[in-house]
């Protein structure tokens, strides 16, 4: 992904994020075995928090940026929609696999639901690099064309205002760690202008958290304030 400057970054960043989870989870996927519970456990987890994610984008999308962007006359086609209604179903499928694959019956045999669950993973991984390409390449440089930049930076706001409080600090050093490092100091330096101290002291230390301690250390090196 390359760099765009402006309100509307975050969008990216989330989208750039995605796609890590997506390669992270197709390689746990490809690696496991019926019989190995440790990751058949750690794929459901991150299966989980996937579909939350998704969720809460897609949410935002369809119910705030959608809407705001017809109103400014820019054009979204309805299949953006049905994209994300056929991505979380995939995920929903995912999910039901890797029940399945958790908590069977002794000798029931489960390899039909881990090669459903390779055939999923390849399915929404490819259909939402596909969706993600269009919106990068489509939808938001139609936003930073048809809109001005406190339009575009008021609709971001309200476009991440519902992500529930319980999702928020696993979200926040998800996003960090899953982007590049220049996009993160652009993020973490929008927000330190954009927040309230005390807002981005709180995300600060979801970061501070939530990253790995090798992560931690080169934030603070490129970022020096985040340590005060
Ligand atoms: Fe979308
Ligand atoms: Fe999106």
């Amino acid at each position: 992904m390359g760099w765009h400057e402006g309100p509307l970054q975050s969008w990216y960043d989330i989208h750039e994020a995605i796609r890590n989870e997506l390669i992270r989870i197709k390689r746990l996927v490809d690696e496991a075995s019926v019989d190995d519970r440790e990751r058949l456990d750690s794929i459901s987890d991150e299966v989980h928090f996937l579909a939350d994610v998704l969720t809460v984008h897609s949410l935002a999308e369809d119910g705030v940026a959608f809407p705001v962007m017809r109103s400014h006359g820019i054009e979204v086609p309805p299949s953006f929609s049905a994209d994300h209604h056929r991505e979380l179903s995939t995920l929903y499928a995912m999910r039901a696999a890797l029940l399945e694959l958790r908590f069977h019956d002794a000798g029931q045999d489960v390899t039909p639901a881990l090669k459903r669950l390779g055939v999923l993973i390849d399915a929404v991984g490819n259909d939402l690099d596909k969706h993600i390409e269009a919106e990068d390449g489509e939808l938001i440089p139609g936003c930073e064309a048809g809109m001005s930049l406190e339009d575009q930076a008021s609709m971001i706001t309200r476009m991440v205002a519902d992500t529930p409080a319980w999702l928020a600090p696993r979200l926040t050093a998800w996003m960090i760690s899953n982007i590049s490092m220049d996009h993160r100091v652009h993020l973490l330096t929008g927000w330190q202008q954009a927040m309230p101290p005390a807002v981005f002291a709180d995300k600060v230390a979801m970061i501070r958290e939530g990253v790995d301690a090798g992560l931690w250390d080169e934030l603070v090196s490129e970022m020096p304030a985040l340590a005060d």
